[in-house]
């Protein structure tokens, strides 16, 4: 996710377009840059790694002159993030220039044509490729600015908000969107582009949200003209803000956490994108390309992480030795790394973490590459420590999570590391055809599903509020669901602050029934599945020593309504995806309890984002 920024107008533009990337940094942080047209003639361009404020230090007292001028604050997704990378990103000659927040998926088929036309490019990103697919309808077809991003974006797949100015027509900017964000905001005599009204609700009020395949001639003179890809005229509808500024970078939401709860449809669908398709039947994971007979042929696995993400490789050990017949390790990074652990050449490590950065990772990761393993990466920060010293490996592309914990980071590291055992199974012969295509099915109707499930949260709200006051919690599951047992308890404990623990179902017999009483809520996962009449078993185990039991149950499920106090029904899927869906539940019930508990939802006490101490 990436954040754009655009002005034009009677103000000078870089004071709006320095603060209005501000305002947008939450949605991405790795690089910033500017444009601002003076006239014709002088375009200045600023570009630099890391944050705004750093961008603002290299400009110093260069010239920021001129009052029409587009910005953008990058989250990187293809390219690292460096100087080169980061955007605005212009054309051949200079005189187009463009800001983008999205994905070009087939900007590589683009790109090879565009070469043989002979144009070069300086950059490893997408949004170059269509900067140059502009200029290159511009000039040979010789129509308008607005024409040539118009007919170029009928060529394009993907998602796509931008903003392209151009030398020759100084008072305009050409804005479209297509899956990502853009707001307008009509001043007297003034506009502003932004990816979410963040940036312009402090000078006014009266803002067009772009529809999808709309583009928007926002013109100095002439003022703001919008048509359909397909050139049909649209009249703008302005309409009032009413969000305060605090609330807006929150998309609405109190916390971020909530918002990135209900970003999950849009993070996993993101972290499929272009990966998978059920009607054609292919899994394509680029980032592991090279490496699949590796791990096709790796004696063992071994998936070392922290927290969250260990929970999910906890996940990820049930996918590879079910779907790939690969045996798998999963380690606590910081237990690994001081065990003296034995490490062969034709093992395979996995990192997943969500910052890339983790302390305890990095060092587990360099003493498994001092012995010649293979080393993969399940990350969601592109360019991140853990990225750069992997062999390879695959991004999560969750887009920033900004809430401590850990919510679309999860299942969306779930989602690849499934996409990642079903290729490996392919290739090993291990899952039959009709499974792979009933989970690539499955796959692709996580996003609706996971939609459906959010529908549920005034529901679930109400069954955190019985909850709120409890001291202890238990959380059950068994098979591939005891690590979403594990990940529920911590998502608790961690914004709550109350107690909680995480068990094998199975296990409830030797030892921890004792804790059970009328005041212990006991969330069970007790979905369709192998395990079903074991954990109903359980459940009555519970409920005859007076425990409350909160159940998660497949849509349409009689037998545990019937015993457990609570039930939260999740739409049905291969159970191998169960984990994924059955986690939304957990992350609701955690974070409605804190919010009634008053607690720092998206900055608990004592907790950090990424741990980069030991
Ligand atoms: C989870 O909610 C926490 N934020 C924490 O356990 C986190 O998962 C852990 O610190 C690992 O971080 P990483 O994924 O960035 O490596």
């Amino acid at each position: 996710m990436c954040g754009i920024v655009g002005y034009i107008g009677n103000k000078k533009a870089y004071p709006v377009l320095i603060k209005g990337l501000s305002r947008l940094e939450y949605r991405g942080y790795d690089s910033a840059g500017i444009a601002l047209l003076e006239n014709q003639d002088k375009l200045n361009v600023y570009k630099r790694a890391g944050k705004v404020q750093d961008l603002v230090d290299y400009i110093g007292d260069s010239s920021t002159e001129g009052n029409v001028g587009i910005g953008h604050t990058r989250w990187a997704t293809h390219g690292l993030p460096n100087d080169t990378n980061a955007h605005p990103h212009f054309s051949s000659d200079g005189n187009i220039m463009l800001v983008h927040n999205g994905i070009i998926e087939n900007y590589d088929i683009i790109k090879k044509e565009l070469t043989k036309r002979g144009h070069s490019f300086q950059t490893e990103t997408d949004t170059e490729v269509l900067v140059h697919l502009i200029e290159e309808v511009y000039k040979k077809s010789g129509v308008s600015i607005e024409e040539a991003v118009r007919t170029s974006l009928n060529e394009v797949h993907g998602a796509y908000a931008i903003a392209v100015i151009c030398k020759d027509t100084p008072d305009k900017i050409i804005c479209a969107r297509k899956s990502s964000p853009l707001v307008i905001g009509v001043g007297e005599d003034e506009y502003y582009v932004a990816s979410d009204a963040t940036p312009i609700v402090e000078y006014t009020k009266n803002v067009v949200y772009l529809e999808d395949e709309q583009i928007a001639i926002v013109d100095k003179n002439n003022g703001l003209r919008i048509i359909s890809i397909a050139n049909v005229e649209v009249s703008p509808y302005i309409q009032e803000l009413e969000l305060q500024l605090e609330e807006l970078e929150k998309g609405g939401y109190e916390h971020f956490m909530l918002k990135e709860i209900y970003e999950q449809p849009r993070a996993i669908h993101d972290s499929f994108r272009g990966r998978l398709n059920a009607s054609e039947g292919w899994i394509s994971l680029g980032g592991i390309k090279d490496y699949e007979e590796q791990i096709a042929n790796a004696d063992r696995i071994i998936i070392i992480a922290c927290g969250t993400s260990w929970h999910a490789g906890l996940v990820g050990e049930y996918y590879f030795e079910d779907l790939a017949r690969i045996p798998v390790e999963v380690e606590y990074a910081s237990e690994f790394r001081y065990r003296n652990p034995v490490i062969r050449k034709n093992d395979v490590v996995i990192a997943v973490s969500q910052s890339g950065e983790t302390a305890d990772t990095m060092a587990a990761l360099k003493m498994a590459k001092a012995e010649g393993a293979t080393l993969l990466g399940i990350v969601n920060v592109v360019g991140s420590s853990i990225s750069r010293i992997t062999d390879a490996g695959s991004y999560t592309h969750a887009g920033p999570e900004i809430g401590v914990a850990s919510t679309k980071a999860f299942t969306t590291q779930v989602t690849v590391l499934a996409m990642m055992a079903m290729a490996i199974g392919k290739k090993r012969g291990t899952i039959s055809d009709k499974r792979f295509n009933n989970l690539l099915i499955e796959m692709e109707a996580l996003p609706t599903k996971i939609e459906k499930l959010l529908k549920s949260n005034d529901y679930i709200q109400g069954i955190a509020e019985i909850y709120k006051d409890a001291s202890n919690a238990l959380f059950l599951g068994r098979g591939s669901a005891f690590p979403i047992a594990l990940e529920g308890a911590l998502k608790l404990k961690e914004i709550s602050y109350i107690h909680a623990e995480g068990y094998p179902a199975a296990e409830m017999k030797h030892g921890p029934i004792a804790l059970i009483d009328e005041e212990m809520p006991v969330f069970v996962i007790a979905t369709k599945g192998p395990h079903y009449e074991k954990v109903v078993s359980n459940i009555q185990e519970v409920k005859a020593r007076k425990g409350k039991i909160i159940a998660v149950v497949t849509k349409g499920d009689t037998a545990v309504r019937e015993i457990a106090d609570h039930f939260i029904e999740i739409p049905d899927t291969d159970d191998v995806l169960v984990p994924i869906l059955a986690t939304v539940p957990f992350q609701l019930i955690s974070y409605h309890i804190a919010v009634m508990r008053e607690c720092n939802v998206d900055q608990p006490r004592n907790l950090a984002k990424s741990v980069t101490v030991e």
